[in-house]
């Protein structure tokens, strides 16, 4: 007998565009139909939503997940640096296990789950003979692929051309499957070989029909303009719309003049930016003294030229940062701060950074709310995406493919004060 397929008709939603009282029924995985007053179909599974903000789910356009719940081993990041961090990841390396890796990755994909976080971008380091960290990724994939999308990036923490082998790693981890090319130009030891780095992977990825993502100009330096050569290959290898630049903080440091030449070639090659508020915010600066500087790319100029802009967590608990716990709505609020973001419409635009810009990205198919989409989605105790930003808003129910995968009791506190009310939930109100 064929199995029954399950049913779910959610009641009195709130959409992210503003529509009020709209009903989603996902039938075999998709969303079947999405208006107000739907019939119930027989069978059909009801969950009320109250008014609640239903929204397709959160998006990681840029993650660790190789590093990801290591905080501490061996030791903690004393100058707080990127260049620390690197080190002490290499550290850590010798010691790793697949099944440590494998363990943590999972237990941060339950995390996930739990925040309504859907989909990730993982780089996975491939600077290692044994790809140890490749083969483990590879299988929490396959392991996760029925209730979360990981995507893998080849990335060559040490340097493409820096550090032996790596190229030839590089290119065994896309041989077992890796999805997408990665690079970490200005960590390469001149100027030059990030340049050429960026061009050899570019043709790399060209060759193979892939996408392309790469840790670019991570460095308060602002003659670091590898982020021009990246834009320069995507255009002459055909590559628009399929190349990320992660990070770019050096555009934060750069002179406003030549920024006002390279944020139009960006455009014109559409390169998609993906920035780290928590990060960079964290890792920028360390040199300053005061003023110091906040280190995140130009997010508001980025966004207002037309280019796909999404936040990325990038790390978790790991050699670089000791905090986070997979909340994309922390990360959004972190990079509406940093960026200054304060306009409704660019708040707005701090949710689309989680959602809909990365899951552009990622290269996501089937996403969002409409009928046909995969029936994934989350249910927030919001009213709408800014007060969801302000509320790190709770997940009351995460939705893959029509099924509750994840629920939580409403965020509420109890008050005893005479003639207020008994309790307050710090939204808006209707
Ligand atoms: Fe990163």
């Amino acid at each position: 007998m064929r199995e029954r397929m399950t049913m779910l008709l959610i009641r009195n939603a709130t959409l992210p565009d503003g529509r009020t009282g709209v009903d989603l029924l996902a039938r075999d995985g998709a969303f079947e139909a999405v208006a107000p007053n739907l019939p119930q179909p027989e069978g059909a599974q009801v969950l009320d939503a109250q008014g609640w903000l239903v929204s397709p789910p959160f998006v990681d356009a840029h993650f660790h997940m190789d590093a990801t719940l290591s905080y501490g081993l061996p030791r903690v990041n004393a100058s707080g640096t990127l260049l620390e961090g690197i080190a002490l990841w290499g550290e850590l390396k010798p010691q790793l296990t697949q099944e440590a890796i494998v363990e943590r990755a999972l237990r941060y994909c339950d995390w996930a789950v739990a925040k309504g976080l859907l989909a990730i971008r993982s780089h996975v380091d491939v600077c290692d003979e044994r790809l140890l960290a490749v083969e483990a990724l590879l299988h929490v994939k396959r392991q996760v692929a029925p209730y979360l999308d990981l995507q893998l990036v080849a990335f060559p923490q040490d340097g493409v051309l820096r550090s032996p082998g790596a190229l030839d790693n590089l290119i065994r981890a896309l041989d077992l499957g890796v999805d997408v090319v990665g690079g970490i130009p200005h960590f390469e030891r001149t100027m030059g070989e990030g340049a050429r780095s960026v061009r050899l992977l570019c043709e790399l990825a060209a060759e193979r029909g892939l996408r392309v993502d790469m840790h670019c100009d991570e460095t308060d330096d602002p003659l670091s303009r590898h982020v021009e050569t990246l834009a320069f290959e995507t255009q002459r290898l055909g590559l628009q719309g399929r190349v990320t630049g992660s990070h770019l903080t050096s555009m934060h440091s750069m002179d406003n003049y030549y920024v006002s030449k390279l944020i139009p070639l960006m455009a014109e090659a559409r390169l998609s930016v993906v920035a780290n508020p928590l990060i960079n915010i964290t890792l920028q600066g360390r040199h300053d003294s005061y003023p110091r500087r906040r280190g995140m790319t130009r997010v508001p100029e980025l966004m207002a030229a037309g280019l796909t802009v999404a936040f990325g967590h990038d790390c978790v608990m790991d050699p670089w940062y000791g905090l986070g716990s997979g909340d994309m709505l922390e990360v959004a609020a972190m990079g509406l701060h940093v960026g200054q973001l304060t306009s409704t419409t660019q708040m707005r635009g701090c949710f689309d950074a989680v959602t809909t810009n990365a899951a552009r990205v990622v290269g996501l198919e089937r996403y969002g709310l409409e009928p046909g989409c995969r029936a994934d989605c989350v249910l927030l105790q919001a009213r709408s995406p800014v007060e969801a930003i302000r509320l790190r808003a709770q997940r009351l129910a995460v939705v893959r493919a029509g099924r509750v995968i994840a629920h939580a009791p409403p965020a509420t506190a109890q008050l005893a004060l005479a003639g207020r009310p008994p309790q307050v939930d710090f939204t808006s109100g209707h």
